[in-house]
């Protein structure tokens, strides 16, 4: 339906390029056009609502109304609206930040370096590790291994680090120096038998191999999510980081944690890294660091590696690197509040507490449903994946568009779901959800979910 002359639609159509978007379909299809949002929910311009399932992209952790951020981005912007952190300028939200975060690390970490986003930040870590090793003198440990299906951004090095093809495909990536080992998906990847404990060994003896291989004194570092997020929400076998990690440690491997989504409570721990069991030497974060209100991504960088670039700065007179918008003045201030609230309002109990409502509740609808082969999930993050036939655990055919269908028809009924490889539907809501709200989420899941069923029986495309 061709719409109206002037109207938003057209007016996108005419002029936008969005990211991660068929952009010939777009032309015909349009935009979803969101004018407003308040508490789990957002509104279109023509005032229909919908719950936002994974608000936003994983991020809007506050939700979509927060006065206090607000008023915090005010407050800021009269004050000091820009400064910059380089040739060692500095600002109060910035000193202020780099303190709180530093004091919630899951692991003793020394210095925090801002970006805008997620991609800057990883781009950012893999800059400091290489030039870390240039400086301590070992110019040949630059590789750096990461997983098929994990997700760790779109500028060119974080592009290499992700494993999905379609972040690769006609981008000529990934670059050289960047590998990817298995996912750790015991549902699709386990041997007939297999526990998740030998699973999460047979994992960690295959980094092992692929550092022997490679050579260690090649091999620099090993990027991981705690839990795979655009991956498809994919949680590692029982004791599996550990294994990886006493591997890492043999060959002086460094490991850096993308918390980009699973920081700051998303997992019912305040990182991901203290629910799975790591002890990163590096962690990455963005997104519920500002609740989204305002664009900021972290590094923080434990003291071994803080020497290496003090090394490498001294000697060449500067370290090279940095954005115009690192630790910008707004967006510390927001990314402030949000943790002054996130521990006022104990969000972390309400996530516990809530989270374990929606992973009962999902099991409890999903589990047993004809087109569910996985149900997956903790805190307030989790999947299902639709199968073709659950009992030889057959995905669809990526063309027959399964994932898809259900998201258009979740819109219909009122949620936004984002669907994403092997047609797994995430769910990762603002973390002030209630135990109604999710309720209210899943029928409106449900309900989508069984429509569905309807289409695929209709064409024969699933064992049901
Ligand atoms: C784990 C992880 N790392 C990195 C990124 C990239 O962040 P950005 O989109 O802000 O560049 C994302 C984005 O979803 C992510 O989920």
């Amino acid at each position: 339906m061709t719409p109206p002359r002037n109207s938003n639609a057209a007016r996108d159509i005419a002029y936008a390029l969005h990211p991660y978007t068929d952009h010939k379909a777009h032309l015909q299809n349009g935009p979803l056009v969101i004018s407003r949002g308040k508490g789990v929910r957002v509104f279109d311009e023509q005032g229909k609502e919908y719950i936002e399932s994974v608000a936003g992209l994983w991020c809007a952790s506050l939700g979509f109304d927060n006065e206090r951020l607000v008023q915090a981005a005010a407050d800021q912007m009269r004050k000091l609206p820009f400064y910059h952190a380089f040739t060692a300028k500095s600002h109060e939200p910035l000193i202020d930040l780099s303190e709180m975060l530093i004091e919630r690390a899951p692991s003793p970490m020394s210095k925090v370096f801002f970006a805008n986003s997620g991609s800057e930040a990883n781009d950012s870590a893999i800059k400091m590790i290489w030039y870390m090793n240039n400086a301590i003198g070992r110019p040949e440990k630059k590789k750096i291994i990461a997983r098929l299906k994990g997700y760790h951004g779109i500028t060119l090095a974080a592009a290499s680090l992700t494993g999905l093809p379609a972040n690769h495909k006609l981008f000529d990536l990934p670059l050289s120096g960047f590998h990817h080992i298995s996912t750790p998906h015991h549902y699709h990847n386990a041997q007939p038998g297999e526990s998740e404990e030998d699973f999460a060994t047979r994992l960690a003896e295959e980094l092992e191999q692929k550092i022997l291989a490679e050579g260690p004194e090649t091999v620099a570092a090993f990027w991981a999510e705690p839990i795979m997020g655009a991956g498809g929400v994919i949680l590692p076998p029982a004791g599996y980081f550990p294994k990886i990690q006493a591997v890492l440690k043999k060959y002086d491997v460094l490991f850096v944690a993308d918390e980009v989504i699973c920081g700051f409570w998303r997992t019912g721990s305040y990182w991901g890294s203290q629910t799975l069991g790591i002890q990163p030497d590096i962690l990455v974060c963005a997104k519920a660091l500002s609740a989204s209100y305002l664009p900021i991504s972290a590094v923080m960088v434990s003291e071994q590696v803080f020497q290496g670039i003090a090394e490498g700065s001294s000697s060449v007179g500067t370290w090279g690197h940095g954005f115009t918008y690192s630790g910008h003045p707004v967006p510390a201030a927001v990314a402030i509040e949000t943790l002054k609230i996130y521990d006022e309002m104990d969000i972390g109990g309400h996530v516990k507490r809530v989270g374990a409502h929606m992973q009962a509740q999902l099991r409890a609808r999903f589990a047993d449903h004809p087109l569910v082969g996985e149900v997956r999930g903790t805190g307030l993050i989790g999947a299902i994946e639709l199968v073709a036939d659950k009992a030889t655990k057959t995905n669809f055919d990526p063309g027959q568009k399964v994932g898809g269908r259900l998201t258009k028809l979740g819109e219909e009924n009122g949620v936004i779901l984002r669907a994403m490889t092997n047609d797994s539907i995430g769910f990762s809501p603002p973390l002030i959800i209630t135990e109604e709200e999710v309720d209210e989420m899943l029928n409106r899941v449900a309900k989508s979910l069984d429509e569905v069923m309807v289409q695929v029986r209709r064409e024969s495309i699933a064992a049901v």
